[in-house]
C-alpha cells in the first residue's frame, strides 16, 4: 500500500503500520489536503490483510499542533462547520477500524492533534511532549470532537479544567489523569510503541478486533446492551479461534492463530 503523499508518510514494518503526519515546517497542522490524504490511507488500510496495527506519529518536534490556523482564519461559519464534520468523520474512522490504533505522541499534541491522538486506541507519550487543547486562546472550542472525548477519557472536572484554561498537559499530568498510557525517554518512544505493538500482535487476532470492537460500541450502547454483545463475540470465538488458544494452553504449547479474515 505505499503510494506518493503530500503531507504524511506511511511505512510497514511486517503486520505494523506506520503513519506520519508529514508537515513539519508546520508542525504537521492539520488541513483539508491532511483529512484528503489520511483518508485515502484508511481506505487502503481497510483493504489491507497484512495490517496488524496502526502507529500514528509525527515528523519533526510536533505530533501535531492543532488544526491548520491560517487555513481556518479564511472560512466562513458554513466553511468550519464542514470542517469539524470532515475532521471528525475521519477521527471516528480509527475508532471503527478493525485494528488497534496507538498514538506515538512524539511532540505537540495541540488542539486538533490532541484530538487526534485522543481518538486512537492507545496513547504513548515522550516525556518532551505536550498536550492541550488551546482552542480558546484562539476565540474558539474544539472541533474534531476534542469536547467528547476528553472528558470520556479523564473525566468531567479534569476535561472542563483543561479545555477552560487552555493549560499544555506535561507527561506526568497525562499519565496521571490516565489521558495517555505510557510515558518514555523522547528517544525510546518508537522503541516502547513497537514493543507495545508486537506484544498486541501475538495475540488471538480475533480476539483483539472483537475486543475493540466490544470495548468501543459499549461506549455508545451503554453497560446492558454492551455485556449482550461482549456475550455474543465472546461466545463467537468458541470453536475457532479461542479453542485453539485454550488446547494449546493446555498442551503446553505455543497457539497457532489463523490469520483474522473474518
Ligand atoms: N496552524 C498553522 N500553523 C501552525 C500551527 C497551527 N495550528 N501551529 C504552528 N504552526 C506554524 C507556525 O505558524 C510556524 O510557521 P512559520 O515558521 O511559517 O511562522 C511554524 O508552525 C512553527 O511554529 P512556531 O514558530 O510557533 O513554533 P514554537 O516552537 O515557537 O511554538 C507551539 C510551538 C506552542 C505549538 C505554537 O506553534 C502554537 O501555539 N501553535 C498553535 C497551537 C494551537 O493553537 N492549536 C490549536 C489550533 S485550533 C484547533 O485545533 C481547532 C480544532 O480543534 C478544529
Amino acid at each position: 500500500m505505499e503510494r506518493a503523499f503530500n503531507t504524511i508518510r506511511s511505512e510497514e514494518q511486517g503486520a505494523v503500520r506506520l503513519l506520519f503526519l508529514n508537515r513539519p515546517e508546520a508542525l504537521n497542522a492539520l488541513n483539508g489536503e491532511v483529512f484528503r490524504e489520511m483518508n485515502l490511507y484508511l481506505d487502503a488500510l481497510e483493504n489491507d490483510t497484512g495490517a496488524g496495527i496502526l502507529i500514528i506519529t509525527g515528523e519533526g518536534k510536533a505530533f501535531a499542533a492543532g488544526a491548520d490556523i491560517a487555513e481556518m482564519a479564511e472560512m466562513d461559519s458554513e466553511e468550519a462547520f464542514l470542517f469539524s464534520q470532515t475532521g471528525q468523520s475521519l477521527f471516528s474512522r480509527l475508532e471503527t477500524l478493525p485494528i488497534p490504533v496507538i498514538a506515538a505522541v512524539n511532540g505537540y499534541a495541540l488542539g486538533g492533534g490532541c484530538e487526534l491522538a485522543m481518538a486512537c486506541d492507545i496513547r504513548i507519550m515522550s516525556r518532551k511532549a505536550r498536550l492541550g487543547q488551546p482552542e480558546v486562546n484562539l476565540g474558539l472550542i474544539p472541533g474534531f470532537s476534542g469536547t467528547q472525548r476528553m472528558s470520556r477519557h479523564i473525566g468531567l472536572g479534569n476535561a472542563l479544567y483543561y479545555l477552560f484554561s487552555a493549560r499544555q498537559i506535561d507527561a506526568e499530568e497525562a499519565l496521571r489523569t490516565g489521558l495517555v498510557q505510557q510515558v518514555t525517554e523522547a528517544d525510546e518512544l518508537m522503541d516502547a510503541v513497537t514493543t507495545l505493538a508486537e506484544e498486541i500482535l501475538a495475540k488471538g487476532p480475533q480476539a483483539i478486533r472483537k475486543m475493540k470492537a466490544v470495548v468501543r460500541e459499549g461506549l455508545e450502547t451503554g453497560f446492558s446492551d454492551g455485556s449482550i454483545l461482549e456475550s455474543r463475540n465472546f461466545g463467537s470465538l468458541f470453536g475457532g479461534e479461542g479453542t485453539e488458544g485454550m488446547k494449546a494452553f493446555l498442551e503446553k504449547r505455543k497457539p497457532e492463530w489463523k490469520p483474522d479474515k473474518t
